[in-house]
């Protein structure tokens, strides 16, 4: 039992729930002061998007189904709180210090992208190196660029989970150093929760209940999102994220994958015939909202290999002739992958309208939304329903800090935070990270048929069979 105290002792979780505030903790936090001001910000020595705004900068493009700049009479905004967040949980190293007012004081991402181009896909190992190699200088820079110190903060917020265990590790313990430093409260985030709640930071008229397509990397989800921490999962991927199967179909086409697969389909796809390759879309024949997207990328590697398009050779060295060809097929994938987001979208506002009347808005977020093409379709589909989209801009559909450092504010405001890390933490200290933390309650209707066939379709192991045929 002895070993339990360092452990109990080092963990992060907002499910602590105070109910409020207590008067103690009041006294406890530190709320937004007099900014101190600081010498301009050092020089940094990795690729990164710097950002520092607030959301009448043109960094940010808004556009009415985008983000309203108005932050005032909402309840929400009305505290004066600063927060600082952490995000390693993929490939990605991000901070950002956001006031809950919801103005971004700075906003800062370090890519992995070369890394990316290099090996085809994120390499846990190697993306934990990276984030530790900047993480410093990434916070560093977050809080120069805001015109802070750590001593300015209220709280530090930062990604607990789900991703890569190596990698949330690298954030938490970044942020509790600070917190333990500075002596301040810590939130641990969720990063799909992240992913849905920076749409209220973006769309002031964004009340609970509203509907929620996330769509990136490695996650498809569809939920109705009841309450803050409160959310019901209509849809899931059976197998990949859309995400990936963007990111591969890049790949056997021979694109640059240095910005993202999903940005280099996006714009190759401008260029081909959308209706020229046959490609089915998937699970047509299973009524709920789930996804699948395994079959669609074995279907277009089966159409690459049949007009013998060599993915060794880059996009740019390919002849005319067969980059026209590539584009074809990146536009033909990009038309059914979204269509089976429409598709399962569709059905996934009638089920949410069923059980919460009142939702307006139907929010898509993650990576793959700040896709064009994809933000055109789903807005034809809510129209025809009668709700609004809210698609936050792409520099926060992508993986950032601010959106951890707003659901950082968000639950703070509710109590959900631990207190500040002891100031000296056992070396042997074992962080809550929450590698596989599903967002919310599968719902009924929606577990999947196709998940239950996959399922019965996965043998019992042969040791189980040979234990089992002995008794
Ligand atoms: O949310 P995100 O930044 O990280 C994860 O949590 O996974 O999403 C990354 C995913 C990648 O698969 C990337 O290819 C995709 O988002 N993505 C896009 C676009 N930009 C990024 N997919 C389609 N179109 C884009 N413009
Ligand atoms: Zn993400």
């Amino acid at each position: 039992m002895a070993s339990l105290a360092p452990t109990l002792s080092c963990t992060i979780s907002r499910l602590n729930l105070l109910a409020e505030l207590s008067h103690n903790h009041h006294r406890t936090i530190r709320f937004f002061r007099t900014l101190s001001s600081k010498s301009r910000p050092q020089k940094s020595f990795y690729p990164r998007r710097s950002f520092k705004s607030s959301f009448s900068s043109a960094n940010f493009e808004s556009t009415s189904s985008i983000c309203s700049k108005a932050l005032g009479s909402n309840p929400v905004f009305n505290d004066n709180l600063v927060v600082l967040g952490i995000e390693t949980s993929c490939d990605d190293t991000a901070a950002a210090v956001v006031r809950s007012n919801g103005e971004i004081l700075s906003q800062v991402v370090s890519s992995q992208a070369d890394l990316l181009a290099r090996y085809g896909g994120v390499a846990p190992k190697m993306a934990e190196e990276a984030h530790s190699q900047v993480i410093d200088q990434v916070v560093q820079d977050a809080l120069d660029n805001a015109n802070l110190t750590e001593a300015d903060l209220s709280a530090v917020a930062v990604t607990i989970g789900p991703g890569l265990s190596l990698c949330l590790r690298v954030g938490v313990q970044k942020a509790r150093k600070i917190a333990a430093s500075y002596q301040l409260p810590i939130v641990g985030v969720h990063h799909m929760e992240a992913h849905a709640l920076i749409a209220r930071l973006c769309e002031r008229d964004l009340q609970f209940p509203f509907m929620a397509l996330l769509i990136s990397g490695g996650h498809n989800l569809l939920v109705l999102a009841h309450d803050l921490g409160h959310y019901l999962q209509l849809g899931t991927t059976i197998d990949d994220a859309i995400g990936e199967a963007y990111d591969k179909t890049a790949k056997w086409l021979g694109l640059d994958l240095r910005r993202s697969g999903g940005a280099a389909i996006e714009e190759l796809a401008r260029r081909g015939d959308a209706e020229s390759i046959n490609l089915s879309v998937p699970m047509k024949q299973h009524k709920d909202c789930n996804f699948s997207y395994a079959g669609l990328k074995t279907q277009v590697r089966l159409a690459i290999e049949s007009k013998n398009i060599d993915a060794g050779i880059p996009f740019s060295s390919a002849s005319i002739e067969e980059q026209g060809l590539r584009a074809d097929i990146a536009a033909s994938f990009q038309r059914v992958a979204v269509l089976h987001l429409e598709e399962r979208c569709e059905r996934a506002i009638q089920w949410a309208l069923e059980i919460e009347p009142s939702i307006k808005h139907l929010v898509v977020s993650g990576g793959v939304a700040s896709n064009q093409y994809v933000r055109a379709r789903l807005h034809e589909v809510v129209a025809k329903n009668s709700l609004q989209l809210v698609c936050p801009p792409p520099s926060l559909c992508t993986d950032n800090g601010v959106m951890i450092a707003w659901t950082g504010i968000e639950n703070f405001r509710l109590g959900r935070f631990d207190p500040p890390p002891p100031a000296i933490e056992p070396e042997d200290c074992q962080v809550d990270l929450r590698p596989r933390w599903p967002l919310g309650e599968e719902y009924g209707r929606g577990r999947s048929v196709a998940r239950s066939m996959r399922t019965a379709r996965i043998h019992p192991s042969l040791t189980s069979l040979t234990q089992a045929s002995r008794h």
